[in-house]
């Protein structure tokens, strides 16, 4: 009786503190429009280098991919790695801002992912592949914030 009522209390705190997964459709539809806002923004400006179209582009593989293709890299490689809204990096109304942790880790990650596909391209006993080998940020994530099983 004792040990049912207090799994009934730590269900209730979880629902309450929101940790059922919201709907990917509903937040790939979020996504989508976000970035359909940001293409008005950028109108005209979509093939110039995306250090020169925003403001605070640091990593350093990043700074001359065409503005465009940056938001698709978001969209399609960010957000949707991680299953999270753009505003799970950003704070809202300004992209540009580092205020939000996982903006900043998500720049650590950067520099990781970048690493490993350097020692990937230096390793001598993989069988060959054609087109190269790559990871990318859902390679782990897989649409998950944590990879890690433990949570
Ligand atoms: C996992 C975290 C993460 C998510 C999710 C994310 N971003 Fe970003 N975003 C970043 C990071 C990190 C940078 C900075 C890149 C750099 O320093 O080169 C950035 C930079 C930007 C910038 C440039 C802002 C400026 O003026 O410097 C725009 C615009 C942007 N993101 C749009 C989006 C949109 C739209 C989405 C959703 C579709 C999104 N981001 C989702 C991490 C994220
Ligand atoms: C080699 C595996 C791996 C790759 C590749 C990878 N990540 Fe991660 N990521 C992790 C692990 C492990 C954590 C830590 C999770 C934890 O502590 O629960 C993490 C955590 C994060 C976090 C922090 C989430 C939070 O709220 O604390 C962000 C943001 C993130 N990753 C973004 C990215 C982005 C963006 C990419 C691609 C550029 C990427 N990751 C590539 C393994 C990876």
């Amino acid at each position: 009786m004792r040990l049912a009522s207090i799994l009934v209390a730590i269900c209730a705190a979880e629902a309450f503190a929101g940790t059922t997964p919201e709907d990917g459709a509903v937040i790939a539809k979020s996504n989508d429009s976000t970035v359909s806002e940001l293409m008005i923004q950028i109108a005209g400006h979509e093939g110039d280098p995306a250090e020169k179209v925003f403001r605070n582009i640091r990593i350093p593989w990043l700074k001359n991919v065409p503005a465009g293709t940056f938001l698709t890299i978001m969209k399609d490689g960010y957000a949707a790695a991680l299953g999270v809204r753009c505003e799970y990096c950003h704070v809202e109304g300004d992209f540009s801002k580092d205020d939000k942790r996982p903006k900043r880790a998500a720049r650590e990650m950067a520099a990781m992912h970048h690493g490993i596909n350097q020692q990937l391209a230096k390793m001598q006993e993989l069988k060959p592949r054609p087109g190269g080998r790559f990871i990318n940020c859902s390679t782990c994530h897989r649409g998950a914030v944590s990879p890690l099983s433990d949570e």
